[in-house]
């Protein structure tokens, strides 16, 4: 007698080669509670539940706080996705769920209903990396886009330059030795007075600014494509503190705009030079941070002059969200791949390429 997975896996073997594939995919690996419905690369409904205007309060994410909203938030947030969608929850093909990396307790809520769900209706699980789907957002946008291609990867918790080799294939190439790029932008921003999540209040601010600072390039890796982020962020605040204890006037936008010029500069300068390297003609960024209107254009402008073409996705699936997490599933099916057992459990840190 085959049980639930044996017959998912029967299952998600005859839906590898289609283009039509109704997924339902929940993201709850941070602090948005997210539920989006895609059929192949269409996306039919999308929706965020943020739980920003919580933690800010806090000046940042609160782990336990963000699992006791996703546990109120997640059923809601599913039936609008399927009520958005026009699509009833057995005409679904299959689940997805971002297992990890993230917030343990956070991820928890998202995979313990995910799993309940598929099980109940007696369709497959697909188990997803959320830095996989951070690049898949961009098979949303670009549905002709095909690998290989250079990813640069910025999100709160990652920052990396990787080859992507496959739908669902990474090679590493270089990535932070400390702080992702997401957290330095945080942690200036608190620095400079500005609410969490500060990226975004950062990219306002600098826009107002000049490149006056004078801010140390820290680690630049000549043969890898390593990078650091500790040692730029201390220099702010060290530069702040300093400026403060003399009694000096700090000009908060050319603080803003010379951080973001330097920390932008030193990820777009790896990923270029993976893409000579490598010999590839495609960059793609991806996370949270490819949001930022700088890193956009200073990474499109630097290509552009060595005949190499830069994509990013639409602001809305930069940031987490669940389209992006149904994408990847769509990839992991097209490679025959990520077919959840009944045991699958949330993981606090996964490798990229995993
Ligand atoms: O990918 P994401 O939504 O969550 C993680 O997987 O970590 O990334 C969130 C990060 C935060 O650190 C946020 O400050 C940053 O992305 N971010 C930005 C911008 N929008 C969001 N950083 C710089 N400029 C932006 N416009
Ligand atoms: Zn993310």
């Amino acid at each position: 007698m085959s049980g639930w997975y044996e017959r998912s896996c029967e299952k998600i073997e005859a839906m590898r080669g289609r283009d039509d594939l109704l997924i339902l995919a929940i993201e709850s690996s941070c602090d948005e509670t997210a539920c989006a419905i895609t059929r192949g690369r269409e996306i039919l409904s999308d929706v965020i539940a943020s739980q920003i205007d919580i933690h800010k309060r806090y000046g940042g994410v609160v782990p336990e706080i963000a699992s006791r909203n996703h546990v109120m938030a997640i059923s809601g947030v599913v039936s609008k996705a399927l009520a958005d969608a026009g699509v009833r929850a057995d005409e679904l093909d299959c689940v997805a769920v971002t297992y990890g990396s993230g917030l343990l307790g956070a991820l928890l809520v998202g995979v313990s209903f995910a799993k309940a769900f598929a099980y109940a209706l007696d369709k497959p699980l697909i188990a997803v990396n959320h830095i996989k789907g951070h690049i898949a957002a961009n098979y949303l946008a670009f549905p002709d886009l095909k690998p290989p291609y250079i990813c640069l990867i910025a999100s709160g918790g990652h920052t990396a330059v990787a080859k992507v080799t496959g739908l669902d294939e990474i090679e590493l190439l270089g990535s932070t030795q400390d702080d992702a790029a997401g957290e330095a932008f945080d942690k200036v921003a608190r620095v400079l007075g500005l609410e969490y999540p500060g990226g975004p209040k950062i990219q306002k601010l600098a826009e107002e600014g000049k490149d006056s600072v004078r801010l140390p390039m820290p680690l630049k890796d000549e043969k890898g494509y390593d990078f650091s982020y500790s040692g730029l962020k201390t220099a702010v605040i060290n530069y702040v503190h300093t400026a403060e204890q003399k009694g000096e006037k700090v000009v908060r936008a050319d603080v803003a705009k010379s951080f973001q010029n330097r920390a932008v500069d030193m990820m777009t300068d790896a990923a270029l030079r993976a893409a000579i390297d490598t010999g590839t003609k495609k960059i793609v960024i991806a996370g949270g941070v490819a949001a930022n209107s700088y890193l956009r254009e200073s990474m499109t402008q630097k290509a552009k002059a060595r005949g190499i073409e830069v994509f990013y996705p639409p602001l809305k699936l930069c940031t987490d969200n669940a389209a992006m997490i149904a994408s990847q599933a769509y990839n992991m099916i097209a490679s025959g791949r990520g077919c959840a057992r009944e045991d699958l459990d949330a993981v606090a840190s996964i490798p990229i390429q995993s």
